[in-house]
């Protein structure tokens, strides 16, 4: 199936993801220089390290170029005044892909629509991180060996989360997951991911005891309290309430794994080198897994 932009995570289908994953596990090893000659864009009106960092160096990887501008908001002519219409239809004329990150919900949709080459959508606001949830999903099937049957605890900021909200469109399109939200209470997961889940027959609940929780899941998926997203009143409360620490990682099973789309803060309390001695720790490896996801996804997009 032909992928032109990549704007929501309901786009994938299974097929299209273990096709992903196979190409991901053969560019590991090999990845030659099949994009030679392509240019890519980042254009990022937030912050990032991993997603423009690994796209960047996925694309050289294969022997493509790279122009890059890292905070648009100030280092464009978005400060002129310009619209991300124009802008977008300009540098589609130089570049053979754009990958996007922006500040408001549904910008990647609308640069989809002026732009002449593919729009890849790297985190839209409170929307959507498709790109984040392939290198989720590959990142369990690599770990746990499938996509269903799952039981996954999801924590944090579930309310304007994008990472979570991408994720949970993707564990949707497999049977038997089960997803349990914890999350502050002014950060409760939105009522239109459950209508989703509820469509989609995935099982869920909201709970309030993540240690009580711990020891039944398969994923444990933290996530940061967004402190840029919400007012400072409900982060001082929200800050530190859920957090996986020494204390509480005995309870969870010897064959789970922790994961989180990084950066974190105080929610992971553990030294950068239990990964080495405890294999449950996966989200530096999760973070990996994002160079050659994307590797795999530019090749499906500009491969000729
Ligand atoms: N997970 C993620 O999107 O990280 P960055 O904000 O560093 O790109």
């Amino acid at each position: 199936m032909e992928i032109k932009h990549v704007i929501k995570s309901q786009q994938f289908t299974p097929e299209i993801l273990f096709d992903l994953f196979k190409r991901a596990d053969e560019l590991r090893k090999n990845s030659d220089e099949i994009l030679k000659g392509k240019v890519l864009a980042t254009l990022f009106y937030e912050p990032s390290t991993r997603t423009r960092l690994s796209f960047e160096s996925a694309m050289l990887k294969m022997g493509g170029n790279i122009i890059s501008t890292e905070n648009a908001k100030e280092f464009s002519s978005a400060i002129k005044g310009e619209s991300i219409e124009d802008s977008i239809r300009v540098i589609s004329s130089y570049v053979d892909v754009i990958v996007l990150r922006h500040y408001e919900e549904g910008t990647a949709e609308k640069a989809s629509k002026v732009s002449k080459v593919p729009i890849i959508n790297a985190g839209d606001g409170k929307g959507q991180h498709p790109t984040q949830a392939l290198l989720d999903v590959y990142t369990i099937y690599r770990e746990i060996g499938r996509l269903d049957n799952l039981k996954i605890v999801m924590t944090g900021d579930l309310a304007s989360g994008r990472t979570i909200r991408s994720l949970c469109y993707l564990l949707s399109k497999f049977k038997g997951n089960e997803i349990i939200f914890i999350s502050p209470d002014s950060l409760k997961i939105g009522q239109d991911i459950k209508d989703y889940l509820l469509r989609k027959k995935v099982e869920f609940n909201e709970e309030t005891d993540l240690n009580k929780i711990l020891p039944e899941v398969d994923v444990i998926y933290m996530t940061r309290i967004q402190k840029e997203r919400i007012c400072s009143e409900d982060y001082e409360k929200s800050k530190g309430k859920y957090v996986i620490n020494s204390d509480n990682l005995n309870l969870i099973k010897s064959n789970s794994i922790i994961m989180h789309p990084l950066p974190h803060v105080e929610e992971i309390n553990l030294p950068i080198d239990i990964e080495e001695n405890d294999k449950r720790v996966a989200y530096f490896r999760q973070a990996e897994n994002g160079l050659y996801i994307r590797m795999a996804l530019l090749d499906l997009i500009l491969k000729d």
